[in-house]
């Protein structure tokens, strides 16, 4: 870990690699000799996969940020008025923070002042985020964690007063497995107390060709995206993936309430991981699985709330009803 002091009002501690409790070569070996293939969806955030991500989100067809956006847009100053500590802002993958904006702006109109701790794997990402918003709000100090989720309860766990409110937004809780979801929810319940929030984002369920466009646009970002992957194995193991011969395809499977995002090989191939002394076969159609987008419903999300031991306090919808932000307060 490291602490490095930047402009007035912003600090940054973590670890200065991209990630640090991966190891990508033995998650590699397990989801590539598994059947089907799959491969962790963490591997997208390298440098290069975490812009994609930042220009995904602004794509017409990936509807949950600028959705998401819209929400905060109208509700930040009521949100904030139901958190009635003055509190300390946390985001928990914090990417480029331009919805956090909102409620940054929120909270400092109702407080003067705020202490905002932003966490993600990106370093690079994290940093420029850090430094526009510290140059941008002159009340407002910034204490940046490059690190990932775990890295960010354990600093939550160090903590002391004051009260904060945790931001958890993006659907970021989608790419979890759903008993994951409940487990990752009840280990961040353990680092709050009583006065603290959880805002949590959560995408909904809906239409499968809405759905299905959001995760493989026209533009082919997304494509770009999941390809990004095998580019990393290239670089980071020493492999030979052809990116020609694997094409992107989202797919809406219904009865596990996800879009699933695969990379599908086109002919049968053999693919060589000289960094893990692995060759992997492909039969012609053959996908590897890199990426579970989980869509809640209604009763879903009260049920993660209770089994993770929150309580809704109050949920937003956009007015499509395709995307909600809930607030949270620990059960005791
Ligand atoms: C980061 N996460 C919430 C995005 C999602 O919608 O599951 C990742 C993503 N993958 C493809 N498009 C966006």
């Amino acid at each position: 870990m490291s602490t490095d002091d930047g402009p007035e009002g912003l600090t940054l501690v973590g670890s200065t690699e991209q990630s640090t409790r991966t190891d990508i070569a033995g998650d590699v070996r397990v989801g590539l000799t598994s059947m089907p293939k799959w491969l962790p969806c963490i591997y997208f955030y390298d440098d290069a996969g975490s812009e994609l991500f930042e220009q995904i989100c602004e794509l017409p067809e990936y509807y949950p940020t600028r959705t998401e956006r819209s929400i905060l847009e109208t509700h930040a100053d009521a949100l904030v008025a139901h958190v009635q500590h003055r509190v300390d802002l946390v985001e928990l993958g914090s990417g480029s923070a331009t919805k956090t904006r909102l409620v940054v702006e929120a909270l400092l109109r109702r407080h003067g002042e705020l202490r905002f701790i932003p966490v993600d794997i990106s370093r690079s990402i994290l940093e420029e985020s850090s430094r526009s918003l510290v140059e941008d709000y002159d009340r407002l100090e910034v204490h940046a964690v490059a690190g990932e989720y775990h890295d960010g309860l354990d600093y939550l766990k160090q903590q002391g007063a004051p009260p904060r409110l945790i931001l958890w937004l993006g659907s970021n809780v989608g790419n979890f497995q759903r008993p994951d979801a409940t487990h990752f929810l009840q280990r961040l319940h353990s680092t709050m107390r009583a006065e603290d929030r959880l805002l949590i984002g959560i995408d909904l369920r809906k239409e499968a060709t809405v759905l299905e466009a959001a995760y493989d646009d026209a533009a082919g970002v997304t494509a770009a995206f999941n390809k990004n992957l095998l580019t990393r194995l290239n670089a980071d193991l020493s492999a030979d993936f052809d990116l020609d011969r694997f094409v992107h395809q989202s797919r809406w499977n219904a009865a596990e309430g996800r879009v699933e995002m695969h990379l599908v090989s086109q002919g049968r191939q053999s693919v060589c991981i000289k960094g893990i002394d692995l060759t992997v076969e492909f039969e012609d159609g053959e996908s590897i699985h890199t990426e579970n987008a989980y869509k809640y419903s209604a009763e879903e999300i009260e049920s993660l709330a209770t089994s993770a031991h929150f309580e809704a306090e109050c949920q937003w919808l956009d007015e499509a009803q395709r995307f909600s932000v809930n607030l949270w307060k620990p059960r005791s």
